[in-house]
């Protein structure tokens, strides 16, 4: 239960703040202090284990000490200077480069994870041959809230987009297939279509993608899937870019998603993990792309905050500490023991009607019944209050739960969390 602190300043809150929160920050009406590793403390002294990580941010834990003495260094130092070149840029830069596939060797640096969606945008319209005017997306796909990345989002996330010019093809989504087959007796038939689709459009410059579609509820795709529609692309010059906001840095087990799914992207957008929760984004891609005299004419990649030193400083603590500690290994690791936890529980509760992930993303499905499987927004919403009041945080949003608990979580915070959370699907289903 909320404390009277937090009630009370809430209450002060409400008065002013505009509504319109997350559906997790609404249902849990808590006011949080501090976090230390995976502990997130609020401000009446009650710990959590937070397995969303912020949002889905923190891949090292709250205020990992390497992280906060990299911060507390360059805020003593230097904030801005628009884009300018600042110490320790280069060698963010060349750490990059060692973390990504060897094509994907030019940077530009941004805030957040829609700006640098934006900028990918304006890269493939401004390299894109005559005539090839369209994107291609896909349905279940978030790409941001920005209006060029929100015209690619074709679900209910709260407001209307404008209308876009976007072709949409088939998420691999199993368990709901919108054709209505199994796999793998379909012959991952959703693929065939986006191929069919790509191949019959000659105006599409670009398929913008999540390789594993995660605010749509961490869709997993069938080995296949990715196969298909990349060589489709490739075939018929469509750019393949991909949306690694979520993914990339380390959360599925690889550094990017797409080395782990066999795709080559030529451009791929990177926020949430690059460091650890402080605002900074990277749009990585091809030489050639990202330097062509089209795309990259005077402050095409400047803006207020990019190439901010504060996340710089960030970001290379960041993924220095993944890069030197191996993290995408121990991910790989906690990932097979908590889908393993996770899929005892679905064996266990009807209403739990899948459980999906791939390294240290899961989304969780949950139902009215395993036979009708209707959305159950209520079920997933009382998990999710309940957990919190119980010590575990996660992160909802509809009838989804999804989890992504820090790198760096040990194997007994593993277990508590999943204990909190059986218990909260047990009070919630009984
Ligand atoms: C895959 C993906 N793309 C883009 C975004 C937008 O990032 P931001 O909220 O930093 O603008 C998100 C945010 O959740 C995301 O998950």
């Amino acid at each position: 239960m909320t404390g009277h602190r937090q009630r009370a300043q809430l209450a002060r809150e409400a008065a002013h703040l505009a509504p319109g929160a997350s559906e997790e920050t609404a249902f849990g009406q808590r006011v949080f202090a501090r976090g230390r590793g995976t502990v997130l403390t609020d401000l009446d002294g009650n710990d959590y284990l937070d397995f969303a990580a912020g949002t889905l941010t923190q891949s090292l834990g709250h205020c990992h000490p390497e992280v906060v003495d990299a911060l507390t260094a360059q805020a003593a130092r230097l904030w801005n200077v628009h884009d300018a070149a600042t110490e320790g840029r280069d060698e963010l830069l060349a750490l990059l480069a060692r973390l990504l596939p060897d094509h994907l060797d030019t940077y530009a640096l941004f805030s957040t994870g829609a700006e640098a969606v934006e900028a990918a945008l304006r890269v493939v319209q401004a390299t894109a041959p005559p005539g090839r005017n369209r994107l291609a997306a896909l349905r279940h796909g978030f790409h941001g809230k920005t209006m060029g990345a929100r015209m690619l989002v074709h679900w209910d996330i709260g407001h209307q987009a404008f209308a876009g010019n976007s072709v949409l093809g088939y998420a691999p989504h199993c368990y709901r297939c919108p054709l209505a087959l199994e796999y793998p007796s379909c012959g991952v038939r959703c693929a065939a279509l986006v191929r069919a689709h790509i191949a019959e459009k000659p105006n599409v410059s670009a398929l913008v993608f999540e390789p594993v579609p995660g605010a749509g509820g961490v869709i997993v795709p069938p080995p296949g899937y990715w196969e298909q529609i990349a060589d489709a692309c490739r075939d018929h010059g469509v750019l393949l870019v991909a949306d690694e906001v979520l993914t990339g840095g380390g959360r599925t087990g690889s550094f990017l998603a797409c080395e782990a799914l066999g795709i080559e992207p030529d451009l791929v957008v990177l926020s949430k993990g690059m460091a650890n929760g402080f605002p900074f984004a990277v749009l990585a891609g091809r030489a050639d792309l990202l330097r062509s005299p089209a795309a990259a004419g005077a402050g095409s990649y400047a803006s207020t905050y990019a190439s901010n030193p504060l996340g710089i400083a960030a970001a290379r603590a960041t993924l220095g500490v993944i890069e030197r500690d191996r993290l995408t290994e121990r991910v790989r690791e906690l990932g097979a023991l908590l889908g393993e936890r996770l899929r005892a529980l679905h064996a266990r509760y009807e209403q739990l009607g899948d459980v999906r992930g791939m390294g240290l993303l899961f989304g969780l499905e949950f139902v009215t019944d395993g036979h009708s499987r209707s959305p159950a927004p209520g079920i997933a919403r009382a998990v999710h209050t309940t957990a919190l009041d119980l010590g575990l945080r996660t992160a909802v949003g509809g009838h989804i739960i999804r989890l992504a608990p820090p790198f760096t979580l040990d194997e007994g915070e593993l277990d508590d969390g999943v204990r909190i959370l059986a218990d909260a699907i047990e009070r919630a289903t009984s």
